[in-house]
C-alpha cells in the first residue's frame, strides 16, 4: 500500500490534513482556488512541491465545477487565481513558477485562433493534471539517481542516511525527493537506517517523515535537530540527503531551517551532503540565495506545543522557517543535487569529479 496525500479525479480534489498527522488519517475535500490557498497556508498541505500541484489542482476543480466564461474573463481568472495562490507561502519557488508557466500558456492558447472557450478551460485543467504524473515519475528517478550515486563507491554493504524535515509523499505527489532516495535504497536492500531529525518547531520529521516510515517499515530512528553532530560523529552516517524549496543559480540552497547546520556538520565530518530535488524547485532567475526571501511564521509554533505554552512569558521569538545552504558551505563534503532534469548550472558543486 502506499500512502497518498492528494487524492484527484477530474472535478474532485481532497487532501490529506497533515496538521492531524500522526493521530488521526483524515481527507478533506478542496472545491475552490480559496480553499487551496487556505490549506497551503495553514500548512494542512505542506512541502514545496505539494503546495504547488495542490494550488495547481484547486484552480482545476474550480475550474471543472464553476460557471462557463467567456474567453477573456477565463484568462483573467486563471491568471488571478494563480497570482493568489502563489502568496500562501513564500519561499518555496514550486508554486510561482508553476503560476508564471500557466499564466504564459493560458494567454498563449487563448490566442489561437478559433479556439473555444470549452477547449480552452481543458487545456488548463489538462496541463494541471499532468503536474500530478510528472512530479511522481522525477521523483522515482531521483530516488534511483541518488541511490545509485550514494552506491557508486561501495560495492557491497549498507549505508546510513540522515535526512531532515518531510520530503516523502506527503510533500510531493508521491515517493518524494530525499525521502525517494531512502526509499530506493531501502527497495535495493542496501539501506542500513534512516535517521530522521525531529525538524523543530514544526515537527515534520517527528509527525510526518516518521509516520511515512513506520508506515513503509523501513528502519528510521528519530532524533532532535540538536542530535545531528554526535550522530554525524557517532552512527556511521554514509550521506546527509535533505530536500530544497529553492535552488537558486549559484547553487545556494533554501529548504527547510536546520539544513544549513547539517552542511556545516556533515563538511566537519566530511560526510557527503546531498540535495534532492525537482527542476520545479530550481530558480535560475535569483544570483544567489541572499535574493531569497525567508517566510518567517507565528512565535506561537515555538512557544507552544499543541496549544500548551512551554515557552517562558514575556519571551521574545525568531521563527524563519527556512535557511539557506551556501553553495560553499557544503564543498569539501561533495555535495551534488540530482534534479530530475537542472541543467548542469543547477547542481550544487561536486567534489566527486
Ligand atoms: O514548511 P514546509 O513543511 O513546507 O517545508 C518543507 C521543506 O522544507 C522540505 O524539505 C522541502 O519543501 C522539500 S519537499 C520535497
Amino acid at each position: 500500500m502506499t500512502l497518498e496525500a492528494i487524492r484527484y479525479r477530474a472535478g474532485s480534489l481532497q487532501i490529506l490534513n497533515q496538521l492531524l498527522l500522526p493521530h488521526q488519517t483524515a481527507f478533506e475535500s478542496i472545491t475552490s482556488v480559496q480553499e487551496g490557498w487556505e490549506a497551503i497556508k495553514s500548512m494542512k498541505v505542506r512541502g514545496a512541491p505539494a503546495i504547488a500541484i495542490v494550488g495547481c489542482l484547486s484552480l482545476a476543480v474550480e475550474l471543472k465545477n464553476g460557471p462557463q466564461r467567456e474567453r477573456d474573463e477565463l484568462v483573467t481568472f486563471v491568471c488571478d487565481s494563480l497570482n493568489h495562490l502563489v502568496t500562501a507561502r513564500p519561499t518555496a519557488v514550486n508554486m510561482s513558477k508553476a503560476a508564471a508557466e500557466l499564466a504564459e500558456f493560458v494567454v498563449q492558447q487563448s490566442k489561437e485562433d478559433n479556439v473555444s472557450t470549452q477547449t480552452l478551460q481543458e487545456s488548463v485543467i489538462g496541463w494541471i493534471e499532468e503536474m500530478l504524473e510528472k512530479d511522481v515519475s522525477d521523483n522515482k528517478k531521483i530516488g534511483n539517481f541518488g541511490a545509485q550515486h550514494i552506491l557508486s563507491g561501495i560495492s557491497q554493504g549498507k549505508v546510513t542516511i540522515l535526512t531532515h524535515c518531510n520530503t516523502g509523499s506527503l510533500a510531493t505527489a508521491g515517493y518524494g525527493t530525499a525521502l525517494g532516495v531512502v526509499r530506493s535504497l531501502h527497495s535495493m536492500g542496501r539501506l542500513a537506517r534512516v535517521f530522521c531529525t525531529e525538524t523543530r518547531p514544526y515537527n515534520q520529521g517527528a509527525r510526518l517523515t516518521a509516520y511515512e516510515l513506520v508506515f513503509e517499515e523501513i528502519p528510521a530512528t528519530l532524533i532532535t535537530d540538536s542530535m545531528v553532530s554526535i550522530a554525524m560523529k557517532e552512527k556511521g552516517i554514509s550521506a546527509v540527503v535533505v530536500g530544497a524549496d529553492r535552488v537558486v543559480a549559484n547553487g545556494d540552497t533554501a529548504n527547510k531551517v536546520g539544513t544549513y547546520q547539517l552542511a556545516i556538520g556533515a563538511k566537519h565530518h566530511k560526510i557527503p551532503f546531498y540535495v534532492a530535488a525537482p527542476s520545479t524547485s530550481c530558480d535560475l532567475s535569483l544570483e544567489s540565495g541572499r535574493e531569497i526571501v525567508i517566510e518567517e511564521r507565528p512565535a506561537q509554533e515555538l512557544t507552544d506545543i499543541n496549544g500548551a505554552r512551554i515557552a517562558a512569558p514575556g519571551i521574545d521569538v525568531w521563527n524563519p522557517a527556512f535557511d539557506v545552504t551556501p553553495t560553499s558551505s557544503s564543498q569539501g563534503a561533495s555535495s551534488r543535487s540530482w534534479g530530475s532534469s537542472c541543467p548542469r548550472s543547477y547542481r550544487l558543486h561536486s567534489l566527486e569529479g
